[in-house]
């Protein structure tokens, strides 16, 4: 029973086009959409604030800094997507190229990207949707308003709003895909739109001495800023995770990740510098709002309400395509033993992994409910560069593996590209605090002891004698 056996190739991608399997529903456009769906929300509409205040004016470089290690990272995953077209993104990649128990890691791993984003997005939502009802008069009981010791001196218990939405959004995603799919596009429309209006609104009230100096806090500060705001970029990816349920993978695949990327990179650095264009980077100090701050200090508040309604829609959409990324990781690994089998059943008259659907929305609900923003938001980002780092290296090893495959898309510059996504995320992570890395590896630990204490012992490919 080797930890390092690994599937093979060929056998997923015709076990994928098996009939009775997922719906095969989306295309490019889609793709590109539910790109945006997951990237733009938390990152831009509240992180831009604490990044101001570490990196000054100069956070349009930490954005910058921080899409070019997505960059290169999107570069080998779609390659892998292209090549791989089968559910469970990076985890179904790397078991094909570095073994079972590698898999395992990472699938282990992409828990804390999709299902820990899912719920630290939803809190985000609740501050939003909690501001948005203090504007008409209405309030919740401060109990249900935010997760225990979430608001030093207050006695909140349970954050009802978040867990509610995760809840919703569960019930949305096991109706299926095609459905969900309709509701994303309608809500990336809206929250671009309100980007695109803060855009043409703020930008006639930039003022560039509040660009001075631009570097405040020098290349610590940048850097600093950079590792924290890259959760702004973390969700293009899931795209892959919808592999099996596009209809044309090799090439849809690699339009829908390069291209969400590609248009949010460009929003982020636009609004950002528009921000710290319009008010002094200081007065984002405590700030959870700061993109409809910036409007209100211009003056413009009417405009301010239209964000505070887009950021609530483009929160729900990352939520939404989160918690599908993450009920596609599950799905994966039970179909391959590593999981309980239940986990996989689909349901006869949607076609949706049902259960897998439910218990994410249960479970990452109630981490929403019960656990601060700031303790959750810590692990997410060390989680997803390590998987950025991860997939860029099996890119590589498969080229040697494996040359004879056909790729649809090649990743440009195969050792260079693949070497600097290393490097930029590596980075990335020694500016992340000992508490972070603590807590990695302490939920790295508890994956190993479920890797041999069940999954390995279930495996399918175990029991078929591999
Ligand atoms: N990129 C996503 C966001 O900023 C996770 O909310």
């Amino acid at each position: 029973m080797s930890i390092f056996r690994t599937k093979n190739l060929d056998d997923m991608v015709a076990a994928s086009r098996k009939p009775g399997g997922l719906k095969k529903v989306l295309g490019p456009f889609d793709l590109v959409l539910m790109g945006i769906g997951a990237i733009v929300g938390t990152g831009i509409f509240v992180l831009t604030g604490t990044g101001a205040l570490t990196a000054g004016p100069a956070l349009t470089l930490s954005f910058v800094i921080a899409a070019l290690a997505c960059g290169f990272a999107a570069l080998c995953y779609a390659e892998f997507a292209s090549t791989v077209p089968v559910a469970g993104s990076i985890y179904t990649y790397s078991y094909a190229t570095l073994g079972e128990l590698v898999a395992w890691m990472i699938g282990w791993d992409l828990m804390l990207e999709y299902g820990l984003a899912a719920s630290a997005v939803a809190v985000g939502w609740s501050g939003y949707l909690q501001s948005l009802l203090a504007s008409y008069g209405f309030g919740l009981p401060t109990a249900l308003t935010a997760a225990p010791g979430a608001v030093p001196g207050a006695a909140t218990y349970f954050n009802l709003p978040a867990f509610v939405i995760m809840i919703v959004l569960a019930f949305m995603l096991s109706l299926g895909i095609r459905e969900s799919a309709r509701m994303n596009n309608v809500m990336v429309a809206i929250k671009v739109g309100v980007v695109l209006l803060f855009i043409a609104v703020g930008v006639g009230h930039v003022k560039p001495v509040n660009w001075q100096p631009f570097m405040p806090f020098g290349h610590t500060g940048v850097l600093s800023a950079a590792a924290l705001v890259f959760f702004a970029f973390i969700g293009f990816d899931a795209v892959t995770s919808a592999a099996e349920e596009v209809k044309r993978p090799e090439r849809d695949l690699p339009i829908g990740i390069i291209g969400s990327l590609a248009v949010c990179t460009i929003l982020y650095v636009v609004v950002s510098a528009i921000m710290t264009g319009i008010v002094p980077f200081q007065q984002f100090a405590g700030v959870d709002h700061p993109v409809s701050l910036a409007l209100k200090y211009a003056g413009e508040n009417w405009v301010a309400r239209f964000v505070d309604l887009g950021a609530i829609l483009g929160m729900t959409t990352v939520i939404l395509v989160m918690s599908y990324g993450q009920t596609r990781i599950i799905f994966a690994m039970s179909r391959d033993g590593l999981l309980p089998k239940r986990l996989s059943s689909i349901h006869p008259k949607h076609g949706t992994p049902w259960l897998a659907t439910w218990i994410v929305g249960i479970v990452f609900g109630l981490l929403a409910a019960l656990i601060p923003l700031n303790v959750l938001a810590e692990l997410i980002n060390i989680g997803t560069l390590a998987a950025f780092s991860l997939v860029s290296i099996a890119v590589i090893i498969l080229r040697k593996q494996r040359p004879d495959l056909h790729r649809a898309f090649r990743c440009p510059g195969v050792p260079v590209i693949p070497l600097l996504a290393v490097a930029f995320c590596v980075t990335l992570m020694a500016y992340l605090s000992w508490h972070t890395w603590l807590a990695f590896g302490i939920w790295l630990a508890i994956g190993l002891v479920i890797y041999f204490g069940y999954s390995r012992h279930h495996s399918v490919l175990g029991k078929q004698g591999r």
